[in-house]
């Protein structure tokens, strides 16, 4: 009975996540994407809501269903997911990115699908880069002036630590979350550095699940001392 007279830890906040790959279109039937499931983002945004917060969910395309209580909105491409994610930051206090953003798009859109001509020669792809969501809300005067607390995660192969902190300066945000340990993709289970201007702190192999709910309380409680 304790915990119902226990004030929840993100009661009045706003949590606007992405989640997911972003799927990139080369021509009417195919194009590029990545293996993210969408679970870690799915499992933060569930954990989130049960701590008291309003959630607003942007999903790439993703088979998973939406946590009771949380709106989602739903993206095919990176640029569908930063006009998403740009079109609900205002009502946000808290921004966390773990889409997994296809670094690059096809250059150019076949209106129709592209068709082999029999000579045996490939088409040629070009990409240009895309958006980085991220950064350009860890940009915006809400995040610089202390009113929206950002958070990216990294997926790095080697030198997580490394890699991860220059990540977080590069980006400008306050935490940054390494993904600890070979392909975390579609696995139901993970582990998590945090990275913070204090230091490292970690989160031991466990469950999305038990992992989210121990990043809220993190985020939680950084929000406090940050915010007073
Ligand atoms: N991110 C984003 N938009 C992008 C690329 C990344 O919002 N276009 C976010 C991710 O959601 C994640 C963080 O930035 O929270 C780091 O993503 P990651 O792919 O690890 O870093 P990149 O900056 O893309 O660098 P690289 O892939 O080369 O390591
Ligand atoms: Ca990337």
């Amino acid at each position: 009975l304790a915990g119902v007279f226990t004030a929840k830890k993100l009661q009045g906040q706003h949590l606007l996540i992405t989640a997911g790959p972003t799927f990139e279109a080369i021509d009417p039937v195919r194009g590029i994407t990545n293996l993210s499931s969408g679970k870690m983002g799915f499992a933060i945004a569930r954990a989130a809501r049960a701590a008291g917060a309003d959630v607003t969910l942007v999903a790439g395309p993703v088979h998973l269903p939406t946590p009771h209580g949380v709106m989602r909105i739903n993206v095919q491409s990176a640029r569908q997911m930063l006009e998403a994610v740009q079109s609900q930051v205002g009502n946000a206090s808290i921004f966390i990115a773990t889409a997994a953003v296809a670094d690059w798009r096809p250059a150019e859109f076949s209106d129709q699908k592209i068709k082999k001509d029999g000579s045996g020669d490939v088409p040629a792809l070009a990409f240009v880069e895309n958006p980085d969501i991220l950064a350009t809300i860890a940009q915006t005067d809400a995040a610089k002036y202390g009113n929206l607390y950002c958070v990216g995660f990294a997926a790095e192969s080697h030198d997580l630590l490394k890699h991860a902190s220059a990540k977080r300066l590069r980006k400008g945000v306050p935490l940054l979350v390494g993904n600890i340990g070979p392909a975390t993709f579609g696995k139901d289970d993970n582990a998590l550095l945090l990275i913070d201007d204090q230091g490292t702190k970690e989160l031991p192999h466990a469950s999305k699940d038990v992992l989210a709910r121990q990043l809220v309380d993190e985020i939680a409680q950084r929000l406090t001392a940050a915010r007073g």
